[in-house]
């Protein structure tokens, strides 16, 4: 009875891995699953890569050490590095991200809002390491360690950060600004705008 049991049970497993094989090579050879990053993700699969990449970073962000308060100069630091490789992707305070990175999928979010999602360990982690299948880059091969930390630093305190801040911080109109909006009108910065920098 119990052999039989334990038989039953082992080919019913060995059918199950067998489906999920049959499924697997199906959906990868016969085209079957629209790649185009012009359509959303199916929700099970986005909801599949989210979930995915939350706790992956959770579990492996513990290793993480970062100072524990943050300067006025590094954080203008971090916004720098932010203005410079971050804001044409994720946005600015008052200013939208560039036209062309709302047709990646997934999007990447607007971290102004987003940003209170993630610990600042965890915001370090994504930055140093990157997330795959998704086009958010591995900073770490090419940043500093102390570039990283002004970055987190910076991607941190941005959920508080008004328009106003974020263009002392950055010096107002540097080269960021051709990315995004302008906060005042909400137009893009098409023009340079003759304005003195704050420093
Ligand atoms: C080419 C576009 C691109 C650039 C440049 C980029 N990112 Fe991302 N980033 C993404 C995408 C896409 C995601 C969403 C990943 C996902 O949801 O699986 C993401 C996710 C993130 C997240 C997690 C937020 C969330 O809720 O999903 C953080 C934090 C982040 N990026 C920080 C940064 C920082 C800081 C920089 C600059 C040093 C940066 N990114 C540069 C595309 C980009």
């Amino acid at each position: 009875m119990t052999k039989k049991f334990g038989a039953g049970l082992a080919l019913g497993i060995i059918g199950t891995i067998l489906v999920a094989i049959a499924i697997w090579l199906t959906l990868a050879y016969t085209g079957a699953y629209n790649v185009a990053a012009s359509t959303q993700h199916a929700d099970p699969v986005r909801w599949t890569f989210d979930t995915t990449m939350r706790r992956s970073v959770a579990s492996r962000a513990g290793g993480v050490e970062l100072p524990a308060t943050v300067s006025e100069d590094v954080l203008a630091e971090g916004a720098g590095h932010y203005a410079e490789s971050c804001a044409h992707c994720h946005g600015t305070p008052g200013g939208e991200p560039a036209e062309w990175s709302r047709g990646m999928r997934p999007e990447p979010p607007h971290l102004v809002e987003a940003a209170t999602e993630w610990t600042p360990e965890e915001i370090y982690w994504i930055v140093e390491n990157g997330i795959k299948m998704s086009g958010m880059p591995a900073f770490g091969g090419h940043h500093s360690s102390e570039e990283m930390v002004a970055l987190t630093g910076f991607v941190s305190a941005l959920p508080g950060l008004t328009a106003d801040d974020y263009a002392t911080l950055t010096g107002s109109a540097d080269g960021s600004a051709e990315q995004t909006p302008s906060p005042a009108t909400g137009e893009p910065d098409g023009e340079p705008q003759p304005e003195t920098p704050v420093e």
